[in-house]
């Protein structure tokens, strides 16, 4: 989908559609709504009069022109009440107008800029969540359709008309930017939402090359000698019973003269977990493809974060494996080394997450890096704490865990903190290894237990973990999350850099 910006009248616009836009309690429309409803002899205003338009929250109601104006459509879009209205909605409305509006005969839609007007929102923030909305509300998975199944056909260019030439210079800018960060996350969708058959390892660890090479980034992949030489036990424990190569992805950014790294992104990659010894039961199983959905964030952040060009130094690392009951994998009771020289008891091979997390972040600090965050499906456990609604963020550094917040808010993502008092530290102790990959005893916290694990490997480097097993797949569509792959994180970790880079 191509997005760009213009200097004009709506009510001239030739788009194969228009929108327009409406708060819920008004009777006579203002603005840019105002011009094209006196454009069409008051029609939207005769619509509000009858009661077919109410403007509220989600309601999109299609007028035909019937030769009034250039367009043969306009949207009129339910903005809800003045004081409930945000950047956030403008983003879920601009998707979900790009899904309303896949319909025949609509390629091109012209758009005014939500928000900037009478709702006096900054004009470049709304420009930039029209731009985010309507590609993230266009995304589809369909590789593996044969047929078309739908004639409706894809909105194809949206024009965001502004008539201000002042606020469409400060609008272009925020666009281009919110371009990037839609298609990093519709990169992160498009690698989540393949097949485990058709995304190994091997695919993936090709997909991220391919994307570092485009980007202009440097990339390096360890196979299993290179992980052998460098300790990493932990990780290799999980690959052992597949029959596909483990691969530990790096990408590296430099946006700052000097070496290390300003920030470490970890996300988690196994490409399937079937839960290995203790394997998952049958139902929801084919789920478990889409637990590389960190890695996926991780490799897509990058992406971005390599277009916007923050001063800082980013290390994108992946560690991706299978985790799968063959006749060379770990058991219950099994004891491994990890990069640190921390030994660990496993006792559920289904807590792969943790243990290919730990060395990747020992990977991390090796390499330089002063803060940590990781991203990962690492606990069903974060379901039942917080639905689908936000992802958990658990933490040693109250300062980091705040940027994180604010990067996540600032892109429409929502987050909750959980605690991580001393006292669930006796939860990884083992009685044979210095820790243990779960609790035992049903003493619950799941979702914090996987954190402590993980707080094994950070030492005092400031880190922060992202636990978004809820929230990756969606099922159905809703604003700018998608039914499939979500790509909950991308655009928390863009713009985390963006943030740190300040
Ligand atoms: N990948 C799963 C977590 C998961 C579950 C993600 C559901 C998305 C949806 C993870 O590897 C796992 O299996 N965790 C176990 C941990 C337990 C054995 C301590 C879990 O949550 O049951
Ligand atoms: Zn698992
Ligand atoms: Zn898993």
């Amino acid at each position: 989908m191509d997005i760009r910006i213009e200097t004009g009248d709506i009510t001239s616009s030739t788009a194969d559609a228009v929108v327009v836009n409406l708060f819920e309690g008004m009777t006579s429309p203002g603005g840019a709504t105002g011009a094209v409803d006196r454009a069409l002899d008051g029609a939207i205003s005769r619509l509000i009069a009858q009661g077919d338009i109410r403007g509220k929250s989600g309601e999109l109601t299609l007028v035909h022109t019937l030769g009034k104006i250039p367009t043969p459509r306009v949207v009129v879009a339910g903005l809800g009440k003045r004081q409930d209205f945000d950047i956030d909605a403008i983003r879920n409305l601009s998707a979900n107008v790009v899904r309303f509006l896949r319909r025949p005969g609509v390629k091109t839609v012209a758009t005014i800029a939500h928000g900037a007007g009478i709702a006096g929102l900054p004009a470049a923030a709304c420009a930039q969540a029209i731009a985010e909305g309507s590609l993230l509300g266009a995304y589809r998975f369909t590789r593996y359709k044969s047929a078309k199944d739908d004639e409706n056909g894809e909105v194809e260019t949206v024009v965001l008309v502004e008539h201000d030439p002042a606020k469409a210079g400060v609008m272009a800018p925020a666009m281009a930017r919110g371009v990037v960060m839609a298609r990093a996350t519709n990169l992160q969708r498009d690698l989540a939402n393949e097949p485990s058959n058709h995304l190994t390892p091997t695919v993936l660890a090709e997909r991220a090359r391919q994307v570092a090479e485009a980007a202009g980034l440097e990339f390096e992949a360890l196979e299993r000698a290179g992980m052998e030489l460098k300790g990493m036990g932990s990780l290799l424990s999980v690959a052992k019973g597949s029959a596909q190569p483990p691969k530990m992805l790096r990408i590296s950014y430099r946006g700052r003269p000097g070496d290390g790294y300003d920030l470490a992104l970890v996300g988690k990659g196994i490409t399937f977990d079937t839960g290995g010894i203790s394997i998952k039961p049958a139902a929801g199983m084919d789920a478990m493809k889409a637990d590389m959905t960190g890695a996926a964030a991780v490799i897509a952040a990058m992406e971005g974060i390599a277009a916007l060009k923050p001063r800082i130094n980013v290390v994108g690392i992946a560690p991706c494996t299978e985790n799968m009951p063959g006749g060379a994998a770990s058991k219950p009771g099994d004891v491994v080394t990890a990069m640190n020289g921390k030994t660990i008891e496993i006792l559920n091979t289904d807590a792969e997450g943790r243990l290919v997390l730990a060395d990747a972040v020992c990977w991390a600090r090796e390499l330089g890096a002063s803060r940590v965050v990781d991203i990962a499906t690492l606990t069903g456990a974060v379901t039942t704490a917080l639905g689908d609604v936000c992802y958990g963020i658990m933490t040693n550094n109250g300062d980091l865990a705040a940027a994180v917040e604010a990067a996540a808010a600032a892109a429409g993502e929502k987050t909750w903190r959980l605690p991580m008092f001393k006292e669930y530290d006796e939860l990884v102790k083992s009685d044979v290894a210095d820790i243990k990959n779960t609790g035992t005893g049903n003493r619950g916290a799941g979702t914090i237990v996987g954190a402590k694990f993980i707080e094994h490997f950070v030492g005092d480097t400031p880190w922060v973990h992202m636990d978004i097993a809820g929230v990756d797949i969606g099922d159905k569509d809703r604003g700018w999350v998608a039914k499939g792959a979500t790509g909950y994180g991308v655009r928390s970790l863009i713009n985390l850099a963006l943030e740190l880079a300040e």
